[in-house]
């Protein structure tokens, strides 16, 4: 385990992917001299790491593909999946998984943090047609607080999802515990979970801003 790095042990509904390949991404993520064409970049292939294990359980149904010799037996996904990004730093998860999962559509929950009160504010949500009955994977890099993504999540719910599995990159102990006191049927997905807050909420030790380091704002 790399420094600034815990265990997820006694973090119920957390699972922290573990490989040597997160960590070293991971590092690279939180190297502050790290400039964003290579954020951005490694922040999607984690994406797709973290959704490889947050999708261990997506639904497939058994399906015959024609191959140039013959029947071979297959599977296609018993309903479709959506990704769910919480704008702005959560696009750059959903451009990672899309590229593992092209046929995924896309709906956006735009939440900003009130700095003063760090409670989440909505200025935008869409879902694309038939998301209730699709799998939902939620995106966010930072679960610092949760308080967004409890958010996020509560207004999914009241759209018709009654499940959805969150997918980020950095995770808090804080976070993931408000996240679960919420949503107590939710299962979070990091790859790297970090003890601390500052007083601003930002996920000591972190990586900073993620929407910053992504757009170069
Ligand atoms: N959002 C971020 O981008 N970073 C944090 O540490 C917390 C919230």
């Amino acid at each position: 385990m790399l420094p600034g790095a815990v265990t997820e042990q006694a973090l119920p509904g957390f699972h922290l992917v573990r490989h040597p390949l997160a960590d070293l991404k991971v590092s690279a993520l939180r190297d502050q001299d790290t400039p964003p064409p290579e954020f951005r970049r490694l922040l999607q292939e984690l994406s797709q790491l973290v959704a490889y294990e947050a999708l261990r359980d997506f639904e497939t149904v058994p399906a015959t593909v024609q191959t140039p010799l013959g029947p071979a037996p297959g599977a296609r996904a018993a309903r479709p999946l959506v990704l769910v990004p919480v704008l702005r730093a959560g696009l750059a998860m959903a451009d990672g998984v899309l590229r593992m999962f092209p046929a995924a559509a896309v709906g956006h929950i735009g939440m900003f943090r009130n700095e003063e009160t760090l409670e989440p504010v909505s200025y935008y949500f869409r879902l694309p047609p038939g998301a209730g009955h699709a799998q939902v994977l939620l995106l966010d890099p930072m679960l610092a607080t949760g308080n967004s993504l409890a958010a996020a999540a509560e207004r999914l719910k009241k759209e018709g999802i009654p499940k959805m599995t969150c997918a980020c990159i950095v995770a808090s102990r804080p976070g993931v515990a408000r996240l679960r006191a919420a949503h107590p049927d939710m299962t979070i997905f990091g790859a790297a979970l970090d003890d601390e807050l500052d007083e601003r909420g930002y996920i000591t030790p972190g990586l900073g801003d993620a929407g910053d380091r992504i757009f170069g704002t």
